[in-house]
Formats: C-alpha cells, sequence, structure tokens
C-alpha cells in the first residue's frame, strides 16, 4: 500500500485535533482511500505543553523548516497561524513542490494571490477547506459541486464567536462581554477576539469566498466590514419587534454586469429566514448558483474536532493529487468578473435607531432629510415617552445607497432634536 509522508506545523487546538483523529480512524482512511496518511514530522514551539494528545517524541522538531528540507515529506500542514512566518513557510513549501493544506485564512485573504501565483508556477495545489466555516464543506462545495454554476450570492453567518455572542444575548440577556468571555473558554474565538467581534475573521473568509467564486483575489480594502461590537440589547429588542433577527452577515453579491460586492456587517434578517434560526458558535452558508438555485450548509464553524475534519479531507485530496496530477491548484483565476462595487455605491435596506426629543414635528424633519434624498420609509415605531423626553424612534428604510445613507446620517445626526449618534444597521430581505 502507498503511504504519503505529512508535516505537520503547528500544534495549537486544531493540530493537535488532525493528530488525534488521523490517528483514530486511521483504518478507516485506509480502507476509505486506498493509501496511508502518515504523519511524519510536527514542527511546534514549546514540545513539553500538553495538548491533549499523545505524540511519540521522534516525531517533534521545534524548527519548521526541518519540515521542508525533509524530501520524504510532499504534504505540509501549516497551522500556525502566523502572518511572516507562515508565508514563508508556504511559500517555501510550494517552492519544494510540496502541496499545502491550511487554515490560515488572514493570511489567504491578504496574501491569496501571491500564494497561487507560486502555486500554478510550481504546479502545486494548496488546499484550504479549514480556513472557512470550520467543518462545513464550503470550499469544496463552491470549487467543485458547483463548477458548472454562476454564483450570484453567497449569504454567510461565518463568525461563531459573533454568532454565540448574539444569541447568549438574546436568549440569556447576557451583556456583550460575558458572552465573548463564554465563548473563549470554549474555544471558540480567536487568540486575540477582536478579529472575531469587529468583524475582520469573517471579512477573511468572506474574501476567499468571494475570490473562489469569482475567480480573482478580491483586495481587502474594497470590501466592507462592520462588526457586532455596537449592537445593544435595544437593538436586539426592536428588530424582534419588527420581524427580525440580527445576525452578522458576510454578503456576497454579483449583478448583471459582473460586478461584486463582498460585505461584512451585522444585519437584520427576517426571523421566518432559515438562516435567522441558525444559533450559538454554529455557521451556516445560503449559497445561490444559476444551475443549481438555492443550497443551503450547517455546521460547526469552530472548534477543533469541526476544524481537523476539514483537514483530513483536505490531506486526503492532497494525497489523491499526488496520485493523479491536475490543473487545478485549488484555485482557478480567471477574468470573467473582476470589479467590486464601490462600497458607497452598494445597494442596501437599513433600519434606524435615533433617539430623540418626544416633540410634536420631530418625525416631520427626519422623514425631509431622509425625502430630501430620495430614500423611502418602510416602516416607523416611537415607543411611549413622556414629553420633552428622549425617545427611540425606530424606522426602517427601503433600499438606498450606503453614500445616501451616509450624507442622510449626518444630516440627521446635526438636528436638534437627535439627542445621540444616531445607530444603523443594515437590513436583507433577500430579494
Ligand atoms: N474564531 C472563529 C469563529 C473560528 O469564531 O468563527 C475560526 O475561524
Amino acid at each position: 500500500m502507498q503511504h504519503f509522508a505529512i508535516g505537520l506545523a503547528g500544534m495549537g487546538n486544531v493540530g493537535a485535533g488532525v493528530f488525534k483523529h488521523l490517528t483514530q480512524n486511521r483504518a478507516l482512511l485506509r480502507e476509505r482511500l486506498g493509501f496511508e496518511l502518515d504523519v511524519k514530522k510536527i514542527a511546534l514551539r514549546d514540545p513539553k505543553k500538553d495538548r491533549g494528545v499523545a505524540v511519540p517524541p521522534e516525531l517533534i522538531t521545534t524548527q519548521w523548516q526541518d519540515l521542508l528540507d525533509d524530501p520524504s515529506i510532499q504534504i505540509v500542514v501549516e497551522l500556525m497561524g502566523q502572518k511572516e512566518e507562515s508565508l514563508r513557510f508556504m511559500l517555501g513549501a510550494i517552492e519544494r513542490g510540496k502541496i499545502v493544506v491550511t487554515g490560515n485564512k488572514a493570511l489567504l485573504a491578504e496574501h491569496g494571490r501571491e500564494i497561487f501565483e507560486a502555486a500554478t508556477k510550481h504546479k502545486v495545489p494548496v488546499f484550504f477547506e479549514a480556513a472557512v466555516a470550520g467543518g462545513i464543506p464550503i470550499i469544496k462545495s463552491i470549487r467543485e459541486a458547483f463548477i458548472g454554476n454562476h454564483i450570484q450570492s453567497i449569504h454567510g453567518i461565518i463568525n461563531g464567536t459573533s454568532n454565540y455572542i448574539l444569541t447568549r444575548m438574546v436568549e440569556s440577556g447576557l451583556g456583550f462581554a460575558e458572552a465573548l468571555v463564554e465563548a473563549q473558554e470554549a474555544g471558540y474565538a480567536e487568540a486575540d477576539p477582536t478579529l472575531d467581534v469587529d468583524g475582520w475573521d469573517a471579512a477573511h473568509k468572506a474574501v476567499i469566498l468571494a475570490s473562489l467564486a469569482y475567480g480573482f483575489w478580491v483586495p481587502t480594502d474594497k470590501i466592507f466590514v462592520e462588526g457586532v461590537e455596537q449592537i445593544t440589547a435595544n437593538d436586539i429588542c426592536f428588530a424582534k419587534k419588527l420581524g427580525y433577527s440580527i445576525k452578522l452577515l458576510g454578503i456576497i453579491k454579483a449583478d448583471a454586469k459582473g460586478e461584486i460586492e463582498v460585505r461584512v456587517h451585522p444585519t437584520l434578517i427576517p426571523e421566518k429566514h432559515v438562516l435567522a434560526s441558525v444559533n450559538g458558535v454554529f455557521n451556516a452558508l445560503a449559497v445561490h448558483g444559476d444551475i443549481v438555485g438555492d443550497t443551503l450548509f450547517y455546521g460547526r464553524g469552530a472548534g477543533q474536532d469541526p476544524t481537523s475534519s476539514s483537514v483530513i479531507a483536505d490531506l486526503a485530496e492532497a494525497a489523491a493529487a499526488l496520485q493523479a496530477p491536475r490543473s487545478n491548484y485549488g484555485f482557478m483565476p480567471h477574468g470573467l468578473y473582476g470589479t467590486c462595487t464601490p462600497i458607497d455605491d452598494i445597494v442596501s435596506e437599513y433600519y434606524l435607531r435615533l433617539t430623540v426629543e418626544d416633540r410634536p414635528g420631530v418625525i416631520a424633519q427626519v422623514a425631509g432629510i431622509l425625502g430630501s434624498l430620495n430614500i423611502g420609509i418602510s416602516s416607523i415605531f416611537q415607543p411611549e415617552g413622556d414629553e420633552g423626553a428622549a425617545v427611540p424612534l425606530i424606522l426602517v428604510l427601503h433600499k438606498a445607497t450606503h453614500g445616501q445613507m451616509n450624507t442622510a446620517l449626518e444630516k440627521i445626526g446635526a438636528l436638534e432634536c437627535v439627542k445621540k449618534t444616531p445607530r444603523m444597521i443594515r437590513v436583507e430581505n433577500f430579494a
């Protein structure tokens, strides 16, 4: 039976899971694949650290260079989660003809173009299922299952930590900070949780999905990103009154001209939409292709076991690519798309929460500004308050561009009757 030697760089939560499950499910993998996947070397920083798995000491090195220098290693797994160091390791592996498997979403989002240019030049695949949505096979689905489709849209809950926080705020009335601590303790959050709560972890995943779907590496400065830090219990409550849930959504769309938009932000979605029932750390993606129509993916988007499931699938694919070389190196660039809609031109609907004086004429002033900018109001409510006191005024607005809306927010925020900075959250009605 053929054996493929693997070098594992990084033995954190996911690396330990990969080693554990490759060992535990070895017989199953052998039967299904018809070859053996052998971990030959593991590069890690601290050999003394307890990782909850028994690793034979002879496999361990503290230098990832040893993996590159071992000619018998044909596949390397990059799970160090670093930037420059991981990039050097990956490019070094590609130059030596070693197939790379990685879960490093930040690196792919920022250096995907360079990495895949090197992969194409050296004819070496790079696989990255674990970089997006943990255990959900979304990369393989877009790359292979939907190969014949123009992808018209992807809507994804792709940050488990944010979804966990929002869910706990709804279900248990927890504050933002307490819910974040829970998510960190459960091992869902990134080492630096700012990436989870400021939207950038989801944004990295959205860039990868969009790039794969549209065949060009989407520049991170062409996307719109906002995190969940500003969401309050009041917003959650008012959204519910209007029939909506609040989710951090990655939205990727192509228009009829072939321009694409990529954005990540808290979003009001109809409570009846299937994504509204995705709770806790779970991720979900709704993908619409021109042939397949609507599809839905659901699963755990973070954590040791689901993420290592994806890495193992990539290892199997990497070994299969060694047996039968192919011309798709994990990402096929093409020229059918290539432009991003400027952020100010992106169209959406909006929820607006104002804190205003409760006196006659206030609504007229707000409506006047919106009207002058050609922004329609689809619903409005103002909870009861004492005359003259500050009260919330909630509006849901019809479609407008980001640019129009920013002008409206500036003008409304400058009104004397508006007592606090207006709060705006985008609405997606999937129409
Ligand atoms: N920190 C990420 C999340 C997990 O919360 O979804 C890995 O991407």
